[in-house]
């Protein structure tokens, strides 16, 4: 396993739509392997492909914390399939948006269709922080971030951060 660097926003690989996973092989664990790693190693809760630059319907997450142990969910061509009409509101983070954070509604419960990492068909129902966070994770695939659902001008406001804070270590790394 091997741990992959994380993109940073704003950046257009975050935005793209991704393709569905066609056969769950060799190559494709391999992927998903290596995201359980770079998230563990972040650390964060939830990770999906585009964020370390593979644009394929593939999520990892991991709510339980060090002390329980792991407790992972790897989900390829995930799809929520129901939702409920109760809503939870979390104040979110992202990896792909380092030290930003701000509230989003989602549904409180929702239920999704995947393939695990056999790639066999298998279908769960999630609720508050897990539910949460896939429905967080699944956005990543369609290019939506969780500022999408904020306001354009608390949006923007934290891009114009991110895109300085890029520019900085941009500029630490070549010395400058
Ligand atoms: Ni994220």
């Amino acid at each position: 396993m091997a741990s992959l660097p994380i993109i940073v926003a704003p950046d257009p690989r975050l935005k793209v739509v991704c393709e569905p996973v066609e056969t769950v092989d060799d190559a494709v664990r391999k992927v998903l392997d290596d995201m359980l790693e770079t998230m563990y190693d972040a650390p964060g809760i939830g990770l999906a492909a585009p964020q370390v630059g593979v644009q394929k319907r593939m999520i990892v997450a991991d709510i339980s914390r060090d002390e329980e142990g792991h407790n992972a969910y790897i989900m390829v061509n995930p799809e929520i399939v129901w939702e409920s009409e109760e809503v939870l509101d979390y104040e979110e983070g992202c990896l792909s948006l380092p030290e930003h954070y701000a509230e989003v509604t989602r549904p409180e419960r929702v239920q999704i269709k995947f393939l695990d990492r056999n790639g066999k068909e298998r279908e769960i129902k999630v609720s508050g922080l897990l539910s949460t966070c896939i429905q967080h994770e699944i956005d990543h695939l369609d290019g939506v971030l969780f500022v999408d659902h904020l306001s354009n001008l608390r949006r923007s406001l934290i891009l114009r951060k991110l895109q300085k804070f890029k520019k900085q270590q941009q500029k630490k790394a070549v010395g400058a």
